[in-house]
């Protein structure tokens, strides 16, 4: 302990040579550490990372249904089997006890997962390779998935989800030529019909954008903050949105407009024009969706009825 001064000039001292070498070991050491944090991401065979949305437990039941019945191409065991296009989103259900749908992948082609529970905290775990996921209800996890090698895997269930828990078991095959489909008993089943965003020549119904619409609205994350049973608390509930008169500031006026497609279009490509009283404080960001998705997202509003 000291009270006094160090002396005089001490730290322009000469460090002796073993301390000054011990130094810039550790330097190296540490600097070399905090690079190898950051290549562990992309060389550690670690789980990748994710994106996740807020969903809720009945729009991702509804979004699930959707997608299960507009890509079935059999089933298995009960359970429906897809085929999705490459570098489609692919809607995966967790829920006691079971995973679906069974999904037949592409070797080397890309696919974007979205995971959710429908009742409580199951884990996605696809076996033997090593990845690890905690899937909890309302959330949405978005993972991109490319598999290297055909075969067919299993996805485990890992948290302990209730007396069914070990019984959680999905399945993934990945081919790599149509002959493949035989080792699984699954030659019967046909390719995957286009995407409906895809479909050429012929205008897409009513139904159609109403389903593309409530797709923008999950996937692209408008449910973080508009809800569709009737509650506002970060911005205004989509259910019997549409033709209703809205009281907006606008160039600090007060003003009310009617909800109609040109007013949604506007809100969508500028949010910060008008803004609806009583939300001043939740401001709306730009999503950049295209012209074509608009109009699906003011059909699917369209469709909310009170
Ligand atoms: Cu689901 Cu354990």
């Amino acid at each position: 302990m000291s009270l006094l001064s160090p002396a005089e000039g001490w730290f322009d001292k000469k460090v002796s040579k073993d301390e000054k070498s011990w130094m810039i070991i550790a330097l190296l050491l540490c600097i070399s550490m905090f690079i190898w944090m950051i290549m562990w991401h992309v060389y550690g065979k670690q789980n990748p990372s994710s994106i996740t949305y807020r969903t809720s437990t009945a729009e991702f039941s509804k979004l699930s249904e959707a997608y299960q019945k507009q890509n079935i191409v059999g089933t298995d065991a009960g359970i429906p089997v897809v085929r999705p296009q490459p570098n489609s989103d692919v809607i995966v259900m967790a829920e006691m006890w079971r995973w679906s749908p069974v999904m037949i992948l592409q070797k080397d082609q890309a696919y974007k997962f979205h995971i959710s529970s429908r009742d409580v905290l199951h884990g996605f775990s696809i076996q033997p390779v090593n990845m690890n996921f905690q899937v909890y209800p309302s959330y949405d996890y978005v993972l991109e998935f490319k598999p290297t090698e055909s075969g067919e895997y299993k996805v485990i269930c890992n948290e302990f989800c209730g007396i069914g828990h070990h019984t959680m078991i999905g399945k993934i095959v990945v081919i790599e030529k149509e002959e493949d489909l035989k080792l699984y008993g699954y030659e019967n089943f046909k390719k995957a019909p286009a995407p409906l965003a895809e479909k050429k020549n012929e205008p897409l119904t009513e139904t159609e954008m109403v389903l593309l619409g409530e797709q923008i609205y999950t996937l692209k994350g408008c449910a973080a903050c508009h809800k569709t049973d009737g509650s506002s608390q970060i911005a205004p509930s989509w259910k019997g949105l549409y033709g209703k008169e809205e009281h907006v500031i606008e160039d600090g006026k007060k003003m009310t407009v009617k909800v109609d497609d040109a007013y949604i279009d506007e809100s969508i490509k500028t949010p910060q024009k008008k803004i609806t009283v009583g939300f001043e404080n939740t401001p709306m960001p730009v999503f950049p969706l295209t012209d074509e998705e608009i109009k699906q997202v003011i059909a699917y509003i369209k469709s909310l009825k009170d």
